[in-house]
Formats: structure tokens, sequence, C-alpha cells
């Protein structure tokens, strides 16, 4: 009862559940860019013919998508990722009141780790990438998966990024989520508890190396479509 009144309820708790449900996010994301880097492999790469019939990146993309879609476990998953969505904003909100309020009163703790350019405007940071994800849902998720208007995604996808506007709006996007990684990662350790200076180093180190990574695969998806 202590446990899950602390979890909800204090600064502590609040911060725990944000890493950890930023860690979730961060997992799906390694996965989810691992299955649209499908988009890109060029056409050459399947010089013979696949079991099953794959036989391009058009096939296989959207036999990957199928396979989300009807395979139980994954939607399971899924919804435990739209869960974790929600929680990790609603706490950032209450997260940054609490700040703000504390702020007010001339009540707050000063952080080293909390005055850097990056985690100053985590909230702007999140704002940009929470409007991406609402245009970027509606653009395939709900077209996809919710609507069934669109059978063809490989299509769906190429179409969508052959817009010069959509191709701005992902770098955006996709730039605003490599800022908001290296100060997550870094602070999600933080917040469950690993202080110690070298580890912390360490962590820093690891955190920019991931999140220019998944930055640059992010980023060259919509590029690539759009030139090819
Ligand atoms: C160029 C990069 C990207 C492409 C081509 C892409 C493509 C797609 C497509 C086609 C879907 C609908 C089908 C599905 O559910 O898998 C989707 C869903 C989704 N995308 Fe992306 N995406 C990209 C980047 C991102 C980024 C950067 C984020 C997060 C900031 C993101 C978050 C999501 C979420 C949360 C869903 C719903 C997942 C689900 O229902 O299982 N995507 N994406």
């Amino acid at each position: 009862m202590a446990f899950k009144k602390g979890l909800f309820k204090t600064s502590v708790g609040r911060k725990n559940l944000m890493a950890i449900t930023g860690l979730f996010i961060i997992f799906f994301l390694v996965i989810h860019l691992i299955g649209n880097l499908i988009l890109i492999i060029p056409d050459t790469f399947f010089p013979i013919e696949f079991w099953g019939g794959v036989e391009s990146a058009h096939d296989m993309y959207n036999a990957y998508s199928h396979f989300l879609v009807h395979f139980w476990p994954i939607t399971l998953v899924a919804w435990v990722l739209y869960a974790a969505i929600a929680v990790h904003v609603i706490d950032a909100l209450l997260i940054t009141l609490n700040n703000n309020k504390a702020k007010g009163e001339k009540y707050q703790v000063t952080d080293n780790s909390t005055s850097s350019w990056i985690s100053r405007n985590m909230g702007i940071l999140g704002s940009i990438i929470g409007i991406f994800i609402v245009i970027h849902m509606a653009q395939f998720w709900l077209k996809y998966k919710v609507l069934g208007t669109e059978p063809d995604l490989y299509q769906l996808v190429v179409a969508t990024f052959k817009q010069e506007w959509v191709v701005i709006l992902y770098e955006i996007g996709i730039i605003a989520l490599g800022f908001h990684l290296v100060h997550g990662i870094e602070s999600a350790h933080r917040s469950l508890g690993v202080y110690s200076k070298n580890a912390m180093h360490v962590i820093k180190y690891i955190a920019l190396c991931f999140a220019l990574v998944m930055t640059v695969l992010y980023a060259i998806i919509p590029i690539i479509i759009y030139f090819k």
C-alpha cells in the first residue's frame, strides 16, 4: 500500500514511473526503428525469391506490418505501449506543474544534473514530440490499424514521405526525440538509483551514442524515400 501510494503520489515515485515508462518506450522505439528500416532496403538486396513470396522491400514491409497487427501477443504489448505513453505524458505534466509551483515558492533544490540546455527544455522537446506523434498516428496508425482504409502500408508510407512538409516535420520531430533521449536515459538511471559519478559518466556517454544512432537512422528513412 505504501509502495502504491509512493509510486503515484511522491515526487520520487513519479520520477521512477517516468523512468520505467520511458525505458519501455525506448525499447519500443528500437523495435520500431528496425521494422521501419525495411522501407529503405534496396531492391537489389532481393536477388532471389525469399520464402513466402517476399521478393522486395514492399512485400517484406507489408508482411512485417501484417504480422504486427495479427499476432495477439504484439497487440497486447501495443496496449501496454499506449498506456506507458499516456502515463509518461501525464507524469511529465504533473512533475512540471510541481516544479513550477516550487519555483514560485522559491523552494527548489539546485541540482547540477538539471542545468544543461536539454534538461531545461525537456518540456518543449516533449511537446514537439507530442505534436509529432499525434500527426504520425493520424497518418499511419489510424488509417492502417484502426480504420483499415489503407491496406498497403508500404504504399501509404512512401506516398506520405513524397511530400516535402512531411519530411521536414519528421526531421524536426526526430531531432527533438534525439535530444529528449539523451537527457531521458541519463535521468532515468539517476531516478532509478545510479548515483556513482563514474557510472553516470559511462551512462551519459552511452546515452549520447545511442541517441545519435537512433536519430540518424530514423532521420534517413523519410529523406531516402523522398529522393528515391
Ligand atoms: C521515419 C520514421 C518512422 C516511420 C516510417 C514510422 C512508421 C509507422 C507506421 C507505418 C506505423 C503504423 C503501423 C504500426 O503500428 O507499426 C507507426 C506506428 C507508430 N509509431 Fe511510427 N514511424 C516512424 C517514427 C516514429 C517515431 C520517431 C515515433 C516516436 C516518437 C513513432 C511512434 C509510433 C507509435 C507510438 C506508433 C503506434 C504503434 C502501435 O500501434 O503499435 N514512430 N509508425
